[in-house]
C-alpha cells in the first residue's frame, strides 16, 4: 500500500507505544514482518530543545513513522522539520489521554477542542516533504463521538492517511474498540484509513482489513513481533504457524542483542518488562515469571532463561 508517496511492503503496522516501541523493538518488528513501525509520541518542546538527547531512530528500522504531540502549529512544524530526515512519515497524535499531555493541551485534548487540528496538520504538512498522518480517538466520551468530523478536518488539512483508535478518551484502554466508528471514518474520507484497537490475532487483522486500508497493532505485539508475519501469512494463505515456547525465548535473546546494538544505555527493568511479555502464556512459566518480577540483574535473568530454555 501507499501513504502519500511512501510505498509500504504491507499494511500491518506496529502502533506507537511509549516505553515499548523503542529502536530495538521497532527493528525486531520490522524483521518479523511489520510494514511500518512508529516511534512513541515525541513532545514538540522536547524535540525542539533536545532531540539529540533521545533520538534513537536508525536506518535499520525504516520505513518508520515519527509521532509528534503538541498544541502549537508553529512548534509542531518546527519539530517535524527536525525529525524529518530520520523518518519516512510524520504522525500527529490527537489521541493521547495521559494527564500530563492533556495538561499541555495536547493529545486527546484536541478531540474535545478541535479548533487547532486543521492548522496543526496543515502547518506540519507545509513544513515537510514526507507524508503526514494523524492518529485520533473517536471522541472524548460516548456522548460526544466526533470521529467523522475530526477525520474530515484532518483530510481537508492535507493529511495523507488517518489512524483511528476505536475508543474514546474516557475509555482509555478499557471496553471494546468501536470498529463501526472506524468503518464510518472509512466511508467519509478518501485518504487511507488505518484501523486500530483490539487486533490481537491474524484472524482479527483480516477482519479489520475488510473495512480499513491498514491495521495498526499495539498491545498484542508486546513480546510478540511474530504477529506481523503470522498475519501476513494468514492473509496470503489462510494459514499461519504458531510460535513455540523455544522460539519465544530465543526471540527475547535476539531482542537483547538488538538492545546492545541500538540502545546500549538501557536500564535493566525495561528489559525485564520485555522478558515478562515474551514469556507470557508459555506453559509452566509461572514460577519463572514470578521470580522475574523481583530480579535486579541481567546476568541472573539470562541464566534463568537459558536454563528454562533447556526444558521447553
Ligand atoms: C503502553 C502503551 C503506550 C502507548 N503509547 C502511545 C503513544 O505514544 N502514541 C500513541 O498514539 N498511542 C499510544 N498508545 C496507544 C496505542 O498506539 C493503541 O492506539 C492502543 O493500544 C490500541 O491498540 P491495541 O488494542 O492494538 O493495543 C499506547 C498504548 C500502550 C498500551
Amino acid at each position: 500500500m501507499n501513504i502519500g508517496k511512501l510505498k509500504l511492503k504491507n499494511n500491518l503496522f506496529l502502533a506507537p507505544m511509549a516505553a515499548v516501541t523503542n529502536a530495538p523493538y521497532r527493528v525486531m518488528c520490522k524483521k518479523y514482518g511489520a510494514g511500518l513501525v512508529y516511534s512513541p509520541l515525541l513532545d514538540e518542546d522536547g524535540v525542539i530543545k533536545a532531540f539529540d538527547m533521545f533520538n534513537d531512530f536508525t536506518p535499520d528500522e525504516r520505513p518508520v513513522g515519527g509521532q509528534l504531540v503538541g498544541r502549537d502549529p508553529k512548534k509542531m512544524a518546527e519539530a517535524a522539520e527536525i525529525i524529518e530526515k530520520h523518518v519516512d512519515l510524520i504522525d500527529i497524535n490527537f489521541g493521547c489521554p495521559d494527564k500530563d499531555v492533556l495538561g499541555k493541551k495536547a493529545g486527546a485534548y484536541h478531540i474535545k477542542h478541535p479548533e487547532k487540528i486543521h492548522s496543526i496538520v496543515s502547518s506540519v504538512k507545509d513544513a515537510v516533504n514526507i507524508p503526514v498522518t494523524a492518529k485520533i480517538r473517536i471522541g472524548w466520551n460516548n456522548q460526544s463521538l466526533n470521529h467523522i468530523k475530526t477525520s474530515m478536518i484532518i483530510e481537508d488539512a492535507g493529511a495523507n492517511a488517518i489512524a483511528v483508535h476505536g475508543r474514546t478518551k474516557e475509555q482509555l484502554y478499557s471496553g471494546k474498540a468501536n470498529w463501526t466508528a472506524i468503518k464510518q471514518v472509512k466511508e467519509n474520507v478518501d485518504i487511507p484509513v488505518i484501523g486500530n484497537g483490539d487486533v490481537n490475532s491474524p484472524e482479527k487483522a483480516k477482519e479489520m482489513l475488510e473495512f480499513s486500508d491498514a491495521v495498526m497493532i499495539g498491545r498484542a505485539a508486546m513480546g510478540n513481533p511474530w504477529i506481523f508475519g503470522q498475519s501476513n501469512d494468514f492473509l496470503k494463505t489462510g494459514k499461519y504457524k504458531a510460535v513455540s515456547p523455544k522460539e519465544k525465548i530465543e526471540g527475547f535473546f535476539e531482542l537483547i542483542e538488538l538492545y546492545r546494538l541500538y540502545k546500549e544505555d538501557f536500564k535493566f527493568p525495561e528489559l525485564r518488562t520485555h522478558a515478562l511479555w515474551f514469556t507470557k502464556g508459555i506453559k509452566d512459566s509461572r514460577e519463572l515469571r514470578r521470580k522475574m518480577l523481583t530480579m535486579q540483574q541481567e546476568k541472573e535473568l539470562l541464566k534463568m532463561l537459558s536454563k528454562f530454555l533447556l526444558t521447553v
